[in-house]
């Protein structure tokens, strides 16, 4: 087997006294999404963190093709193939879909053509990526990104990370904010992203989200990996529970049911603080 496009090897990070990771080991393959799981505050951010260049471990060490390599910044993650596209697609509402489609690539990078900005040329290139990824309800490249929909933006950041010849797209929470027909959308992008070959790490809250495109799942929980396993391994209710730090969540129901049928209907109280 090749070796893994990116793998993290005994990684800690810790900022000042507080550690957040502790020993992660992961491995991410061409062709496979990597769902990245966890209660609140389990570690997923800081992670991904580490894989855009944003931080530094504190110690261990991220290969690329098997080889370490280290992020100076994140943009030298991004000269490395890594794409990470934040909750709100990382663009520019002001920006015309062409505009924020070509920001950030330079000229240098073979992009000749537009040192001086062609207009016609970026709408045109911009669309197409967007509309190969089926999403045929954008014809105008100076349309303005902020009046794109959520799933719209998440759909042109990935398009344009796949464009740019990313080899890992990174995506934090790209559903959390979208309704059911958006995040669908979404999730067939991710699909149509694995098909051309990409490693992806997708990361969700939601385990119908992560089981419709997930191949392997990691699962921290306060910044360890406590499980990780491959699609059809687990099921939806280990899932859930793994993700909820662990705890049952079908005991915490049938809690919650048997003190309502012993209370008339009504639910438990909150416990004050
Ligand atoms: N720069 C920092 N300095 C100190 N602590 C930090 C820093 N960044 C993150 N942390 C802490 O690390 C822990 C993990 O945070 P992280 O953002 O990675 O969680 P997460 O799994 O992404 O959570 P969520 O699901 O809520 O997004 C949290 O306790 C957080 O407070
Ligand atoms: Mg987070």
């Amino acid at each position: 087997m090749t070796a893994p496009i990116l793998s993290l090897r005994n990684v800690n990070k810790s900022f000042g006294p507080i550690d957040v990771l502790h020993d992660i080991n992961i491995d991410l393959r061409a062709g496979e999404v990597l769902c990245l799981l966890g209660d609140n505050g389990a570690g997923k951010s800081t992670v991904i963190r580490l894989l855009s260049g944003v931080h530094k471990p504190s110690s261990g060490e991220i290969l690329m093709d098997g080889k370490p390599v280290t992020f100076a910044s994140p943009r030298d993650a991004s000269e490395h193939g890594i794409a990470t596209v934040h909750q709100f697609g990382g663009t520019f509402p002001l920006m015309s879909i062409g505009r924020s489609f070509f920001v950030g690539v330079e000229p240098t990078k073979g992009w000749g053509p537009f040192k001086v900005y062609d207009r016609k040329k970026a709408n045109a290139i911009a669309v197409k990526a967007v509309r190969e990824f089926g999403i045929t309800r954008i014809e105008d490249g100076d349309r303005l990104v902020g009046g794109l929909s959520g799933g719209e933006r998440q759909s042109l950041a990935i398009a344009r990370a796949v464009h740019f010849g990313a080899r890992v797209l990174i995506l934090d929470e790209p559903t959390a904010a979208l309704g059911v027909k958006q995040a669908t959308h979404v999730l067939r992008i991710v699909n149509e992203a694995k098909r051309r070959g990409l490693a992806v790490i997708f990361i969700t809250h939601q385990v119908m989200h992560a089981m419709a495109v997930g191949d392997h799942f990691a699962v921290l929980i306060r910044g360890a990996v406590a499980a990780d396993f491959k699609k059809g391994e687990k099921t939806r209710e280990e899932i859930t529970d793994l993700m909820a730090g662990g705890a049952s969540m079908a005991s915490l129901e049938a809690e919650i049911e048997g003190y309502m049928a012993s209370h008339d209907g009504h639910p438990p109280p909150v416990a004050a603080h």
